[in-house]
């Protein structure tokens, strides 16, 4: 079985469904207290044992590759002015040289064509891809148990998370099999079925192992759902000659590429950190509470 050393994090979207706001500024830039959330898929990627991360990005996303290289002026002004423990966390945030690689996907065609833009990169090995905009809240990030299931059974594994039966149409869902270590064996998979169609409620929620065989899947993939070439078209073809695990993840994600999912995110991530919980924690209660009296007055 070979190691997965490489993760592909796509940040080529247009952002559509936040709206102004990523209009001039990519949403894997928008912050979750006080890192971006592109910061958080990396740091759960290197958590999970990743040696390398490519970025697949495309226009209007320099700034992300600016926020990942070295700011010489900001490190000397927070040297010069005793700023240590910005400065250090600043360093400890730094990837190493020659660990990190961007390739360029010219247009958004969808994100199995941001994944076939790594293909190079990755080469002849399997890897690790994580979206972004999916943000991992839990004791232990989602892909260090998708990096757990692999070790068991290679092949495919794909993480995924218990939605609502009634919103199976919001998601990709995965048919459950037999149990195996840690995850179950996957026995179809379906974008967005009416509850009725939905083999489960176990939706795939943006972390996944996948074989480097995905590329040639994708190379002929045709455009599917909004016209785009969908990842999990390649991947139902990909299964019919490949084996696919599901992973369900413990704790939960945060959809940061939409307005309430960020929002959470922010609140949730807020309440767990020693340095911020007391200053947001009693002005976000009576927050909720005068909105409450409001609602029940009106
Ligand atoms: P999304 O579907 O959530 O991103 O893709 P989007 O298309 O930017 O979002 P909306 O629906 O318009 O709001 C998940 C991840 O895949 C990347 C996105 O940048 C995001 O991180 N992606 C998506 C690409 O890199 N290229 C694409 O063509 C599509």
């Amino acid at each position: 079985m070979k190691k997965v050393r490489k993760a592909v994090i796509p940040v080529a979207g247009l952002g559509t469904r936040f709206l102004p706001a990523t209009k001039a500024m990519p949403k894997e830039m928008l912050t979750v207290v006080d890192r971006p959330v592109v910061q958080y898929a990396v740091d759960e990627a290197l958590e999970a044992g990743i040696e390398h991360i490519v970025f697949v990005t495309g226009r209007n996303k320099h700034v992300i590759e600016d926020y990942f290289d070295v700011q010489p002026e900001l490190l000397d002004t927070l040297t010069r002015s005793g700023k240590t423990d910005q400065l250090q966390s600043l360093n400890r945030l730094q990837p190493q040289p020659g660990t990190i690689s961007f390739t360029r996907q010219q247009a958004p065609h969808g994100l199995g064509h941001a994944v076939w833009c790594a293909r190079d990169i990755v080469g002849d090995e399997p890897f690790a891809l994580l979206l972004p905009d999916m943000v991992s809240y839990g004791e232990r990030g989602c892909l260090s148990g998708v990096m757990d299931l692999y070790r068991e059974t290679g092949g495919n594994v794909i993480a995924v998370e218990q939605c609502d039966p009634m919103d199976t149409g919001s998601y990709g869902i995965v048919g459950k099999g037999d149990s195996t270590g840690s995850g179950f064996v996957i026995t179809g998979m379906v974008e967005k079925p009416a509850p009725e169609a939905a083999p489960s409620n176990y939706y795939i929620n943006g972390r996944y192992v996948l074989q480097p065989d995905i590329f040639d899947v994708l190379s002929n993939q045709r455009r599917g759902a909004g016209n785009e070439i969908q990842l999990t078209d390649a991947m139902v073809r990909l299964s019919d000659i490949q084996k696919f695990y599901a992973s369900p993840f413990e704790g939960r994600m945060f959809d940061c590429g939409s307005k309430d999912g960020f929002i959470q995110a922010n609140v949730a991530f807020a309440l767990i950190r020693d340095d911020i919980r007391d200053m947001v924690l009693d002005p976000i209660e009576q927050l909720i509470a005068s909105r409450r009296r409001h609602i029940q007055a009106a």
